[in-house]
């Protein structure tokens, strides 16, 4: 595997950033704000908002990720996290119907992947997966959800994969919950302690 990773960080906040400006506006900030950026604005405001907020966050440990590097050139990620730090997905429709898991055990989820586009197809995501859950372990464990794409008109877009597919999550033992409306799915995988 040629790939090496490091956790998002006020360290790596300057690679996350040279890779999310080829991404778009997001930052990988929708799933962090319970509610739109208020207001409108446009895509440029936007990405300015979310940048900076990104920054602000990182700074404050309150944004995890996996960044995938190849040499000293980083080439992807995997946005992971508590829920509290992902409270968005709490907001779905199709989310709110199934609800949290029942048990009583810390809820990870796994939100956003983005591939640099001359480097997808190599497996970057599947290595970024594997590190955020060897991460989410070693920070406890828990229950760790993922909200997959199955619609295959949607899949068939790559922006669309950015939640990764169901058959990345099932190789690492994840099971099917629910619907998500008729797109996508949930996933959870219950990962002990270690
Ligand atoms: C989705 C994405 C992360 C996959 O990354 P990748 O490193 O190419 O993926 P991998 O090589 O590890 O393969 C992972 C899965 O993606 C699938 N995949 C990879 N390239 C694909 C392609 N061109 N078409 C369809 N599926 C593809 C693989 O088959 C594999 O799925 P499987 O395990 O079910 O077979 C990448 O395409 C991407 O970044 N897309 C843009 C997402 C985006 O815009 N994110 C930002 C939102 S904030």
């Amino acid at each position: 595997m040629p790939f090496t990773s490091r956790e998002l960080s006020r360290e790596t906040l300057s690679d996350f950033e040279a890779l999310a400006a080829k991404q778009g506006s997001c930052w990988c900030m929708h799933y962090q704000r319970p509610k739109p950026i208020p207001g409108g604005g446009t895509t440029t405001e936007h990405r300015a908002i979310n940048r900076r907020d990104k920054a602000k966050l990182v700074r404050e440990g309150r944004s995890h990720a996996i960044l995938v590097y190849e040499g000293q050139t980083p080439v992807g990620w995997c946005q992971y996290g508590p829920r509290e730090e992902l409270p968005r997905i709490d907001a779905g429709r199709g989310y709110r119907k199934v609800g949290p898991p029942a048990q009583d055990a810390r809820l990870w989820r796994i939100t956003c992947f983005f591939v640099d586009r001359a480097n997808r197809g190599r497996g970057v995501a599947t290595f970024a997966l594997k590190t955020a859950l060897e991460s989410i372990r070693r920070q406890g464990g828990g229950i760790v959800e993922a909200y997959p794409v199955v619609s295959k008109k949607m899949a068939a877009v790559p922006e669309w994969r950015w939640f990764g597919t169901p058959g990345m999550f099932r190789k690492e033992g994840f099971r099917t919950v629910a619907p998500l409306g008729t797109s996508g799915v949930l996933m959870r995988k219950t990962i002990p302690s270690g």
